[in-house]
């Protein structure tokens, strides 16, 4: 893999034209492994219009279903009915029809506490990775999508959080957001996050315009903090590239 640190933006017209951007990518990405592949998928609104497009054809017809994996890089602790949870979506969306179940890898909703849940989900993401440590050589997923807060956050990795600075656990109990919905999360963190082949945001919309600028000039924010190990993508509509950004 290459070093991480650099990243790339791409700039597209809209909203529309970022979800097809997207799972050209992902799809990239599944063509380019012949074995399991692992997706760790977000939570958030900005996702919706590319798991709608995975569930239509051409793209549909061209995922390995049999072979891919499917994870989730933060929930809100919420039961699994709640239209709150953010694995809701992507099961109602695409997984439930079209993934076998048992490559469906939910966040634990029905865990005593935050911090169960993520010890569930740490011990689940160990097993299927066959180790207790990340080799950099080779990374959990090959694919992390992420999305940006209002507030700079990214996965359920608040600014100011000391979760942001954690670098033995995989995954870790937030008991308040710093944002809505105001419920416990459970988020992977930094490390785990950036074992990936590529790490992708989807960033859409005038209204994250101001944060994707703090953000992309170098602000001490978790989202600007985030870098895969291998390439970070930054997919941003026209309504959301910050003045002076150029993208290919
Ligand atoms: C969550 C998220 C979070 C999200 C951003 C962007 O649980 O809220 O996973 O990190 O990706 O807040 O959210 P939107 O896509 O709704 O703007």
């Amino acid at each position: 893999m290459t070093t991480g640190g650099q990243r790339e933006i791409i700039a597209v017209a809209d909203a529309a034209d970022l979800a097809k951007a997207a799972a050209q990518r992902l799809l990239a990405r599944m063509a380019a492994n012949s074995g399991r592949i692992a997706i760790c998928l977000t939570g958030g609104s900005s996702p919706k219009k590319l798991y709608e497009l995975l569930a239509t054809d051409p793209y549909c017809g061209k995922i390995p279903w049999d072979r891919v994996h499917w994870f989730i890089g933060d929930e809100r602790f919420v039961p699994a009915s709640d239209e709150r949870n953010n694995m809701a979506m992507p099961r109602r969306t695409f997984l439930d029809r079209l993934a076998p179940a048992d490559h469906i890898h939910p966040i634990p909703a029905d865990a005593a506490s935050p911090d169960d849940s993520a010890g569930r989900y740490e011990a689940e993401l160990k097993s299927f990775y066959g180790a207790l440590t990340l080799d950099p050589a080779r990374p959990l997923f090959d694919l992390v999508l992420m999305g940006i807060g209002p507030d700079g956050h990214t996965a359920s990795l608040f600014p100011g959080y000391p979760d942001v600075e954690e670098r033995t656990r995989w995954v870790v109990g937030v008991p308040r957001a710093n944002v809505e919905p105001f419920v416990p999360r459970v988020s992977l963190t930094l490390p785990v996050l950036a074992s990936c082949r590529e790490m992708l945001f989807e960033v859409s919309g005038a209204a994250k315009r101001a944060i994707l600028t703090r953000v992309l000039s170098g602000g001490n924010l978790p989202a600007a903090r985030a870098r895969s190990d291998g390439e970070t993508v930054f997919l941003v509509d026209q309504a959301a590239l910050p003045e002076n950004v150029g993208g290919n």
